[in-house]
C-alpha cells in the first residue's frame, strides 16, 4: 500500500450529510403556534433522507426557567408523545433527551471555559432579567438570575456543536445564540488549534407563519392564550369560540388579513380552502358560523393525531424506549468526539 489512510468508502450517513439540529425546551404543552412554527416543517425535514436531524427535548435548559418538578416532567412526556403522534420519524431522525447525553454537559463545561464572560453579559435574556430588576429598583441588578440563566446560551452551543450541526432551525429569538456558538467554536478551534467544530447557522424560516392567539397576540405560553394541540374535542370548540373578533355583524363584509381566526384557518387549510373563507368573509359569514367552520376544520385535521396521542401518553413505556433508543444513537456520535476533544485540551488517556 501506499501508506496513505484511505477514507473507508462509506461513511455514516450523518458524517456525510446535512446536519440540522433543534432543541425544544421542556416547559409547556404544544399549542397550535408551536405546530405551525416548529413542529410541522421540523417533521418535513425529518422525512427528508438528505438530512441526518437531530431533535431532542431541552430539558435541562428547562430547569433554568421551571423548578416545578411535576410540570418540566409532565412537559417533557407531552411534547415527545405531541411529535411522536404527529408523524416523526425516528428512524431517520435522532430523537433524544439532552439530559440522556452527558457528553453535553461536559462539553458545556469545556465551553464555558473558552467563553468569554462579556459575551454572556451581552445575551437578550440575561440582559433583559438585568433591565427587569433596574427597573423595579433592585439594588442588585443580578438579583433571581441563576448562573443556570447566565450561561443559557453556552448549554446551547454544546447542543449544537457536540454534533457539528450545520444548520439550526430556530425562532427569531434565538439568532443570537446560534452566533454566540459560532463564536464559542471559532474560540475553540483556534485555541486548540483544530477544526474540531463547525460553524453552525441559524435557519428562520420566515415563510412559517407565526400565529396568534385567543387574544390576538403572538400565541405563547407566556401570554397564556394558546389552543393546545390536543385538548379534546369540547375543549377545542370552547376555546376557537374565544378567540378574538371584532363586532362586525353577520351581513357585513369582514376582513380577513389581520383576523386571527383567519390566520389560524389558514395555517392549516391549502390555498383553495383559505380562498373559499377569505370569500365567505367578503360576503359577510357571521362570526360564529366562521368559527364553527374553523373548529371542524381543526377538529378533523387533529382528531387522528389526537388519537395517537392519547395512546401515546398512556404507554410512557413505550415514549422511554423510543427516546433511550435515541439517546444511545446521540451517544454514538457524541462519546467518540468527547473523547477527541478530551484530548485536545489535555485530559486524554495516558496510555
Ligand atoms: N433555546 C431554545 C429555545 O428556547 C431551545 C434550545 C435549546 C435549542 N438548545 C437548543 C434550539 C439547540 C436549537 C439548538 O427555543
Amino acid at each position: 500500500m501506499d501508506g496513505i489512510c484511505h477514507r473507508p468508502v462509506t461513511q455514516p450517513d450523518s458524517m456525510t450529510k446535512t446536519r440540522v439540529l433543534t432543541g425544544i425546551t421542556t416547559t409547556g404543552t404544544p399549542h397550535l403556534g408551536n405546530y405551525v412554527g416548529a413542529i410541522k416543517p421540523a417533521i418535513a425535514a425529518s422525512q427528508d433522507p438528505s438530512v441526518q436531524s437531530y431533535y431532542f427535548l431541552a430539558d435541562l435548559h428547562a430547569l433554568i426557567k421551571c423548578q416545578d418538578p411535576g410540570r418540566v416532567q409532565e412537559s417533557r412526556l407531552e411534547i415527545a408523545a405531541t411529535w411522536l403522534a404527529l408523524g416523526l420519524d425516528t428512524d431517520n431522525a435522532i430523537f433524544y433527551r439532552q439530559s440522556d447525553v452527558p457528553e453535553i454537559t461536559e462539553l458545556t463545561w469545556m465551553l464555558s471555559c473558552v467563553c468569554a464572560k462579556g459575551l454572556m453579559n451581552r445575551a437578550h435574556a440575561y440582559k433583559a432579567a438585568v433591565a427587569e430588576n433596574e427597573a423595579a429598583g433592585n439594588q442588585d441588578p443580578d438579583k433571581g438570575i441563576t448562573m443556570g440563566l447566565f450561561g443559557y446560551p453556552v448549554l446551547m452551543a454544546a447542543d449544537i456543536l457536540m454534533f457539528n450541526a450545520h444548520k439550526v432551525p430556530v425562532g427569531r429569538d434565538q439568532i443570537q445564540h446560534i452566533e454566540m456558538a459560532r463564536d464559542i467554536a471559532g474560540r475553540f478551534n483556534h485555541l486548540f488549534k483544530g477544526d474540531y467544530f463547525s460553524l453552525p447557522e441559524a435557519v428562520v424560516d420566515d415563510r412559517v407563519a407565526v400565529l396568534g392567539g385567543l387574544d390576538g397576540r403572538k400565541m405563547s405560553k407566556s401570554y397564556n392564550n394558546t389552543i393546545p394541540l390536543f385538548v379534546s374535542e369540547k375543549k377545542l370548540l370552547k376555546l376557537v369560540r374565544k378567540i378574538k373578533t371584532n363586532s362586525l355583524e353577520p351581513g357585513e363584509p369582514k376582513e380577513p388579513e389581520g383576523c386571527t381566526l383567519f390566520q389560524i384557518y389558514s395555517a392549516f387549510a391549502t390555498v383553495e380552502e383559505s380562498a373559499a373563507l377569505r370569500r365567505e368573509y367578503q360576503n359577510g359569514i357571521g362570526w360564529g358560523e366562521a368559527k364553527t367552520r374553523v373548529f371542524e376544520y381543526l377538529n378533523e385535521q387533529l382528531r387522528e393525531p389526537r388519537e395517537r396521542y392519547q395512546a401515546l401518553m398512556e404507554d410512557p413505556g413505550h415514549i422511554e424506549q423510543v427516546l433511550l433508543k435515541g439517546a444511545e444513537r446521540a451517544r454514538a456520535e457524541a462519546v467518540p468526539f468527547l473523547d477527541r476533544l478530551r484530548q485536545a485540551v489535555g485530559l486524554g488517556r495516558f496510555v
